[in-house]
């Protein structure tokens, strides 16, 4: 597999000079008046979600040259090489095959390490969901606590609370991540420990969070008079070792080659799989692995992920665009902007590429974002009339699944309008009531927020940020950047017993003093 950093392809001057030369001032006002197959041309059906990307500063031309880019790169080996189960992630040695986990048991393996691994897999789900299904039908049970942090968190939250119609109404779902204890406290405070059941979700089983609130937990357990252990704790983790020596005997494993932020997929999405069921977790996978399949199998140029990530790559490396704005048009959503944080700048917030080379250009934009309307009522203002330019990716469902007359035509509505007002912008001779228009914005619409499509728009965006990373020439699958700072926070931790200020700079020594002040 050949793999070519995208400032070394030919390709790369031809873009900057059609960015030079029409990108910087494409008008999208223009481009659609000029061309009444724009919303057709620049728009992608894929599985359970359509793609509007015609709003986007881009013209056919330039979406050429990033297809041919993206051919340079040698993107489709590159691909391949994931689907393979190529260890890819190169600086821990590991194959990222996250999408063996939504692979059909029955599905054609091209070796005989790749048919045992599926067979793994599908033997841990099928226990996994074995014991949802049981916990679903304990009436004994009504609360579930997931106690873990990163992508041991933020998928299961974001899944859970997206598919909250489909939900067991009695199981109660809370989520401690934090250190905070404030945040273990306020969820210890409204639980009944004979009737609560702890996930202790971590694939290393080492996080200091995880262990510092499944320690205090399990405190708060013997402390109420709980004793059985194995009835009320499970974990759910690479690392069945360290469980065990935990007190926890109800493990279900998952593998080195499913990364933390990829592995709502696996054991980790427990919660979900409570939540909605085993058919909805199945079926949740079964979106996901269409979306993969898509991705695998589509021409480039009508493939939605490869035209996504293109899209990223123009709005970064030459619009020069540092964050893209999240606006899920649906309150269930509203936690995919913190979910998409973690996918993408844990992925793609290099400086460096896969051999260690400091970059030249930038990377992952910064994605922000609250649900809308509430948006709108907030930083809009910013995204129409502001200094900067920012992208914003709108997420709409056509289909509500509440009967409250009147609301999801308003809402569908003012998600066409913002897109459309950032794009029109609006004359206004005296400067405050001015809005210069030609923002651009995506629209990423499904039919309904099902489990399957839920799980299509998740594998979208990984994909999407694989695209980038894979042409930015970087190891997306690494996250070496979180740990320096863990390592001082334990010396700090250790500062703070013992007052110890020797070597430290002036401001973190004062601060240290200050807090050790009674
Ligand atoms: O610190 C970053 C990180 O390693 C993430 O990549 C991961 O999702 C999170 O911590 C939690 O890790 P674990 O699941 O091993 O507790």
């Amino acid at each position: 597999m050949t793999r070519l950093r995208c400032d070394r392809a030919p390709v790369w001057h031809a873009l900057q000079s059609a960015f030079d030369d029409h990108g910087r001032n494409f008008d999208l006002r223009q481009a659609f008046a000029a061309d009444p197959q724009r919303f057709a041309r620049f728009s992608q059906q894929a599985p359970y979600v359509f793609g509007d990307l015609s709003k986007n500063l881009l013209d056919a031309d330039t979406e050429q040259l990033l297809l041919r880019l993206a051919d340079q790169c040698g993107l489709a080996a590159y691909r391949d090489a994931m689907f393979a189960g190529d260890a890819i992630n190169n600086t821990e040695h590991r194959a990222v095959w996250h999408l063996l986990l939504r692979t059909p048991a029955d599905a054609p393996t091209a070796s005989a390490f790749e048919a045992a691994e599926l067979a793994k897999v599908h033997s841990t789900l099928d226990a996994m969901l074995a014991f949802a299904e049981q916990v679903r039908a304990d009436d004994a049970i009504t609360d579930i606590v997931n106690i873990g942090i990163g992508g041991s968190d933020l998928g299961p939250q974001m899944a859970v609370l997206a598919l909250q119609t489909f939900a067991h109404p009695g199981k109660r779902m809370h989520f401690v991540s934090n250190v905070d204890g404030h945040e273990l406290a306020a969820t210890l405070a409204q639980l009944d420990a004979s009737r609560t059941l702890f996930l202790v979700a971590s694939k290393t089983f080492t996080t200091i969070e995880t262990m510092t609130n499944a320690a205090s937990a399990k405190r708060w357990f013997a402390a109420q008079g709980g004793t059985d252990i194995a009835r009320h704790f499970a974990a759910l983790t690479t690392n069945v070792a360290a469980a065990r020596e935990f007190g926890i005997s109800t493990s279900f494993g998952f593998w080195d080659w499913v990364g933390g932020r990829y592995s709502l997929w696996s054991a980790i999405g427990l919660p979900l799989a409570i939540a909605i069921g085993a058919a909805g977790f199945r079926a949740f996978l079964a979106g996901a692995h269409a979306m993969d399949t898509h991705f695998r199998k589509a021409p480039m140029a009508a493939n939605l992920p490869v035209r996504l990530g293109l899209l990223d790559i123009w709005y970064r490396n030459f619009h020069h665009f540092s964050s893209r704005s999240v606006a899920p048009y649906h309150s269930a959503l509203r936690r995919l902007p913190a979910y998409l944080q973690q996918l993408e700048m844990e992925s793609n917030g290099k400086r460096v590429d896969a051999s260690g080379a400091t970059l030249p250009f930038g990377t992952a934009p910064v994605p922000w974002g609250e649900s809308g309307t509430n948006g709108q009522h907030a930083y809009f203002q910013m995204l129409h009339q502001g200094t900067d330019v920012v992208p914003v990716e709108f997420v709409a469902v056509k289909k509500p699944r509440h009967g409250l007359e009147g609301h999801h035509d308003l809402l569908l509505a003012n998600v066409l309008a913002q897109a459309q007002a950032l794009m029109q912008g609006k004359a206004d001779a005296g400067g405050h009531k001015h809005f210069p228009g030609n923002r651009p914005s995506t629209l990423l619409l499904l039919d309904d927020l099902t489990p399957a499509a839920l799980g299509a728009l998740i594998a979208l965006q990984e994909h999407r940020v694989f695209v980038s990373g894979a042409l930015w020439g970087i190891n997306s699958f690494d996250q070496w950047g979180v740990e320096l700072g863990k390592v001082l926070a334990k010396d700090i931790a250790q500062r703070l017993h013992n007052g110890d200020a020797s070597g430290l700079d002036g401001s973190t020594a004062g601060l240290l003093q200050m807090l050790r002040q009674p």
